[in-house]
């Protein structure tokens, strides 16, 4: 199933997640690391990522709803928390896309305010063109134009997160 102009293939991805894993394991060799996945868009590259990973690392969960795209609220919303305590730990936050920057700087603040030694972000995809909120990201998989697309865990309406590969969506194809 096709739903748009592919952007990133299965092949392109599999290289790239197996190269991001292989600097990030040299970065975090021999820490005390705490991989935490934001859900549900981050599920599939997350899976990935970590089985890759050659460090030992702790895996933990937050569920977090962009709200404020469909309501202007300007709000993230937490809907479910991670369990590990992260204090004096080293976190590897993970997410699929940064877009405006304001899920993935709301989620950082929160974890930081719980004293991690080091708190180090990794995405998938990186909009760059579309920031509002400047926030640096340690580990990008890919820059993308400002398309929106869905596969590899991303949606459009919940749906399309099983493709295992990244394409640009476009409504009318449907
Ligand atoms: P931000 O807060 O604007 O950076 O939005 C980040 C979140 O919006 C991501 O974690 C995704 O859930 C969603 N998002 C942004 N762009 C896309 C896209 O092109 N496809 C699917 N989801 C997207
Ligand atoms: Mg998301």
């Amino acid at each position: 199933m096709i739903v748009g102009k592919p952007i990133i293939t299965v092949e392109q991805i599999n290289q790239r997640v197996s190269e991001l894993a292989r600097t990030i394991s040299a970065d975090l060799a021999g820490k005390d690391v705490v991989a935490i996945s934001i859900l549900k868009g981050s599920f599939m590259f997350f899976a990935d990522l970590i089985r890759l990973l050659d460090i030992p690392v702790t895996v933990d969960f937050l569920i977090s709803s962009s709200y404020y795209k469909d309501h202007s609220t300007g709000k993230v919303s937490i809907l479910s928390d991670i369990k590990e305590s992260i204090t004096g730990r080293h976190v590897l936050l993970v997410d699929d896309i940064v877009d405006t920057g304001i899920s993935i700087s709301y989620i950082k603040e929160m974890l930081i305010n719980r004293e991690p030694s080091e708190l180090k972000l990794c995405v998938l995809l990186d909009k760059k063109s579309r920031r509002k909120v400047d926030v640096s990201i340690d580990y990008v998989g890919f820059d993308i134009p400002d398309y929106f697309v869905v596969g590899y865990g991303l949606d459009y309406q919940n749906r399309f997160r099983n493709l295992p590969y990244i394409v640009e969506f476009r409504k009318e194809l449907r």
